[in-house]
């Protein structure tokens, strides 16, 4: 695991998008499971900005949605998946068919679950996984505890991540009880790993994820065991202040 610290979310978000630039360069039909919430948002930004400047050729790449509130339409204010088509998929231009939902809306979510665990075996695992780290440990929405083979699956959301996502739709009320989250298996097999860290609420997670024990209790620990991980954090995060 690779532990770097820059000084402010600014330097983050561009380290980032440098990070996933280069990693493009090296693959560029690489198949890409990319986090919603506030931290990855400043690094969707400065790679919108650079697609053309860059020259990233991105008409190969493939994403994969990482989670999904159940029940919710694709075209839900509140669906993660709008969220990600807004900030990552259109800004980068990739095509709908190279997208993966995991389906919230489906009849039958489990089977939504399958279907996109078996996509992502289709594609022989994710290349490139680009995650935030929940105020509880959790990545995407697998919840504490988690162990390291949990597969994609419906799960209920624990009240700390209810809080936490309120922020972003107004009102714990409007937060749905249950996702369909990318499993901890497919997530830990990634051959790279992008874990984002910013600000000092996240600072006790995230010394407890890159420090602390393996544990379900902390899903994020076990990215320690994980094949090639970068963790990017700001100053903020790591020193707590
Ligand atoms: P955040 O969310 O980026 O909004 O802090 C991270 C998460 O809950 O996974």
């Amino acid at each position: 695991m690779e532990l770097i610290i820059v000084d402010d979310y600014e330097s983050l978000s561009r380290a980032a998008a440098d990070w996933l630039v280069e990693a493009i360069r090296e693959q560029p039909e690489a198949a890409i499971v990319a986090a919603t919430g506030a931290t990855p948002m400043g690094m969707y930004i400065e790679l919108a900005q650079r697609r053309f400047r860059d020259r990233i050729d991105t008409s190969q790449l493939r994403v994969f949605q990482l989670d999904a509130y159940l029940g919710l339409a694709p075209d839900d204010p509140r669906a993660l998946f709008r969220w990600t088509r807004r900030s990552f998929i259109q800004p980068l231009g990739i095509t709908q068919a190279n997208v993966v939902r995991l389906a919230g809306d489906a009849p039958d979510p489990w089977e939504a679950c399958r279907a996109y665990d078996a996509a992502a075996r289709e594609v022989g695992g994710f290349d490139i996984s680009i995650l935030g780290l929940g105020p509880n440990g959790h990545l995407g929405f697998n919840e504490p505890p988690s162990p390291p083979d949990a597969p994609t699956r419906v799960v209920d959301l624990t009240p700390e991540s209810i809080v936490s996502n309120a922020c972003y739709w107004g009102s714990e009320e409007q937060v749905p009880r249950q996702a369909l989250t990318c499993g901890m298996d497919l997530l830990l097999a990634a051959r790279r790993t992008l874990l984002l860290v910013s600000g000092a609420h996240k600072h006790q997670i995230l010394h407890r994820a890159v420090e602390g024990p393996q544990t379900p209790e902390v899903p994020a620990s076990y990215l320690q065991l994980a094949s090639t991980v970068t963790v990017l954090a700001d100053r903020a995060a790591w020193q707590g202040m």
